[in-house]
């Protein structure tokens, strides 16, 4: 084996058919992927996919790929390769690095439903359990867990009287809310006087307030105290017209799960949709997990449009985020999904 950073150099040069025949050549050495082609520059932790990127080299890039080389490696400022063929005017390797990451979330998540499944033969997990034990801080316009961090944010508001409008078009429909957090998205869709408004809520002290602030006796309203999972018996044999998702703790593959069960709670004209803080701390990240989202709901037999709201972080920033302990969103825009079944 040649210098350490062999592969990137290569790349860092453009040189396709050398970085290609170095990685054939190479491909079975000891360590050779995770030593050598994803050797991570000195001074700022890039790597050869970053490289490739910042030159254009779609070649080098689709070589790195296919040799292994991960699709979300950052650098020691958390860039990812993708960030930085966007920035650099390569639209086509985001796009080649996007879809690399969509097809390898799309495998690691069969998996992981296997390795879930092999779990919960020793045991069912609740993966928000200790923040369901948490006592929780209501403020005016935030809701915070005993670890310091947001569970809901008052800057959610229009995010929140959006997706209300779009379930809840006019009077009189059924409607299903899954996470009542600050009361938002409820809030809202009262206005729509729906027929009736299903809430289900998991953790003890949101249900409490919800009783202390008379939801129970709102039009329509109906609380199912409970984590979704165990509370949907009770809506055996019901749909609705409008059903929103946002929980919190969760992981993706619970909001899989969630989906399969939205399959059977819709309506055949009814309307779904999700709060989209689908890993919304990265770009690539988002993009990605938006992408796994749809190509699953398709899946499903639900089409998803996706409307685009634009963010202000730092108004934000002003708004909520002072004194917490970490972030949930930094991005600049909030891609609202409204599903429908297509068949
Ligand atoms: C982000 S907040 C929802 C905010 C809400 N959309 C609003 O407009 O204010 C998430 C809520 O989901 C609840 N939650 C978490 N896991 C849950 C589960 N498995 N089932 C039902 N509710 C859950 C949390 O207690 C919290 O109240």
């Amino acid at each position: 084996m040649t210098s350490l950073s062999a592969v990137y150099d290569l790349a860092e040069k453009g040189d396709v058919s050398q970085l290609k025949e170095y990685l054939k050549t190479h491909k079975d050495d000891e360590d050779f992927l995770t030593t050598y082609v994803t050797y991570q520059r000195e001074e700022d932790g890039d790597t050869a996919l970053h490289a490739a990127c910042r030159i254009g080299s779609t070649g080098c890039a689709r070589a790195l790929l296919r040799a292994g080389h991960p699709w979300n490696a950052m650098n020691r400022s958390g860039v990812t390769a993708a960030e930085v063929a966007k920035a650099s005017g390569h639209q086509d390797l985001w796009e080649l690095i996007v879809e690399e990451g969509v097809r390898v979330e799309m495998i690691m998540g069969l998996l992981g439903r296997k390795n879930e499944k092999e779990k919960e033969e020793g045991g069912k997990v609740i993966p928000n359990q200790e923040y369901l034990e948490q006592p929780l801080t209501y403020t005016e316009d935030r809701l915070v867990d005993a670890d310091g961090l947001g569970v809901m944010l008052g800057w959610e508001e229009p995010l929140m009287r959006r997706h209300a409008e779009i379930l809840c078009p006019r009077p009189g429909l059924d409607v299903l809310n899954v996470g009542f957090g600050l009361g938002l998205i409820d809030e809202h869709l009262q206005r729509f006087k729906p027929r009736t408004h299903t809430i289900i809520e998991a953790h003890p002290d949101v249900y409490r307030h919800m009783l202390d602030k008379g939801w129970d006796k709102r039009p329509g309203v109906r609380i199912l105290h409970g984590r979704w999972q165990d509370v949907l018996p009770q809506l055996a044999g019901e749909d609705f017209d409008g059903i929103y998702f946002d929980t919190y703790g969760e992981y993706y593959a619970d909001m899989r799960e969630w989906h399969e069960e939205v399959t059977n709670l819709l309506r055949p004209d009814g309307i779904y949709s999700f709060f989209n803080g689908l890993a919304a701390t990265n770009p690539v990240f988002h993009e990605v997990s938006c992408r796994l989202a749809e190509t699953e709901l398709r899946g499903m037999g639900l089409a998803t449009t996706w409307e685009s709201m634009p963010m202000d972080p730092e108004e934000q920033e002003e708004k909520n985020w002072g004194g917490l302990n970490g972030r949930y969103w930094t991005l600049k825009e909030y891609r609202l999904p409204t599903c429908r079944f297509d068949l």
